[in-house]
């Protein structure tokens, strides 16, 4: 705090005029019973003149700094203060983006992945990265190893979450998921009953352990399921009739679930995300430039979405700005399925 009259010894050089004298309202004294040195020399600043008196304006005469606003305004439904939210296949991806996002909407989170040492990795770094900003304190950041395929991995993870966050989980978002190619009549079955495990029956086994947890607590919750526009079209050139039937089933496990739980306030909803460029679809069209151009000719904004571009789709549904918002698709696909 500035006082009224605050005395400060400085020396200041007879060439330079101190910007205070300037000020027409500033009631200050200014007075030297040295002579002043003429000419700027190294150090001229760094020593003290006791002899120079300056009294400082009253504070009301003092303009204030305009305070920082760090964040842009935005409604107060769309945080996710105060909320915890799991999310399968987050260690990378479009799994790891959107926990991101939902960090940055406020959310503890929870990261669960097959690959645990990954997972682990992703947190910390989110947690390192909230940690050094004095304007975004680090929300609580767990991460989990668990096959989402697996019916008692699923429910020994949901214990494990629940006793390091307070017995309390909101929100699931669905990742973890994976796409091969083979003609159809070449698809090996093991391969076929993996990836059906994996994206239909883990979404399935994770929804339903949140909607278990929920209704016991008698509380609201979200389930947003990451599906894909496969799920309604058929991509080309590449054969991946499996993984388009997977995502279609997951589109309508949100449809049923959404009508199933919608008494006990459980809203339920899937987002569909076209061609997104993440590591694994860089590597695939590194590969295969050909495909990037073939891609790029069918979406009507004549790009792939990049996994930023699901950050608002998954921040609106979980939160409660989308409170009347069940059942329902979110295409996030550059306008793919339009055409
Ligand atoms: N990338 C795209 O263009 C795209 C487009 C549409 C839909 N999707 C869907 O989005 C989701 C994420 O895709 P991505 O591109 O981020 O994939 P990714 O391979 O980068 O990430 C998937 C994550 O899921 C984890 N995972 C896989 N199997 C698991 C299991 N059994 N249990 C727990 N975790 C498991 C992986 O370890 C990985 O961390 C998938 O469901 C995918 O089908 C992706």
């Amino acid at each position: 705090m500035f006082r009224s009259a605050i005395r400060r010894s400085l020396r200041r050089p007879a060439i330079v005029q101190p910007p205070l004298l300037k000020t027409k309202t500033a009631a200050r004294t200014v007075t030297s019973s040295t002579p002043r040195p003429t000419e700027l020399k190294p150090g001229t600043f760094a020593r003290t003149d006791p002899s120079i008196e300056v009294q400082y304006p009253e504070e009301h005469e003092i303009p204030s700094s305009k305070p920082v606003r760090r964040f842009k305004r935005t409604l107060s439904s769309f945080s996710l203060e105060g909320k915890t939210a799991i999310v399968t296949g987050g260690a990378r991806g479009l799994g790891y983006v959107m926990t991101q996002a939902l960090v940055e909407s406020g959310a503890d989170v929870a990261i669960v992945d097959l690959n645990g040492e990954e997972a682990a990795a992703a947190a910390k770094r989110l947690y390192d990265h909230h940690e050094a900003d004095p304007e975004s304190p680090a929300a609580k950041i767990t991460s989990h190893t668990c096959d989402v395929s697996s019916v008692e991995s699923v429910s020994a993870v949901f214990k494990e979450i629940l006793a390091q966050h307070s017995n309390k989980v909101d929100i699931l978002v669905t990742s973890a998921g994976f796409c091969e190619n083979f003609p159809a009549e070449d698809y090996p079955p093991e391969r076929l009953q993996k990836l059906w495990e994996v994206n239909v029956n883990g979404t399935y086994f994770c929804s339903t352990e949140l909607a278990k947890h929920l209704k016991a607590r008698g509380a609201p919750g979200s389930v947003v399921m990451i599906g894909s526009m496969s799920g309604a079209i058929v991509n080309v050139p590449q054969p991946q009739a499996p993984y388009n039937a997977s995502k279609a089933a997951v589109r309508h496990l949100a449809s049923s679930f959404a009508v199933e739980w919608a008494p006990h306030g459980i809203r339920v909803n899937c987002i569909s995300p076209g061609y997104m460029l993440t590591d694994l679809t860089k590597k695939i069209l590194e590969d295969r430039p050909d495909l990037k151009t073939k891609w790029n000719s069918l979406i009507p904004q004549g790009k792939m979405g990049v996994p930023a571009d699901l950050m608002g789709a998954v921040v609106f549904l979980a939160s409660d700005a989308a409170q009347y918002v069940t059942g329902a698709e979110l295409r996030v696909d550059g306008g793919y399925t339009a055409t």
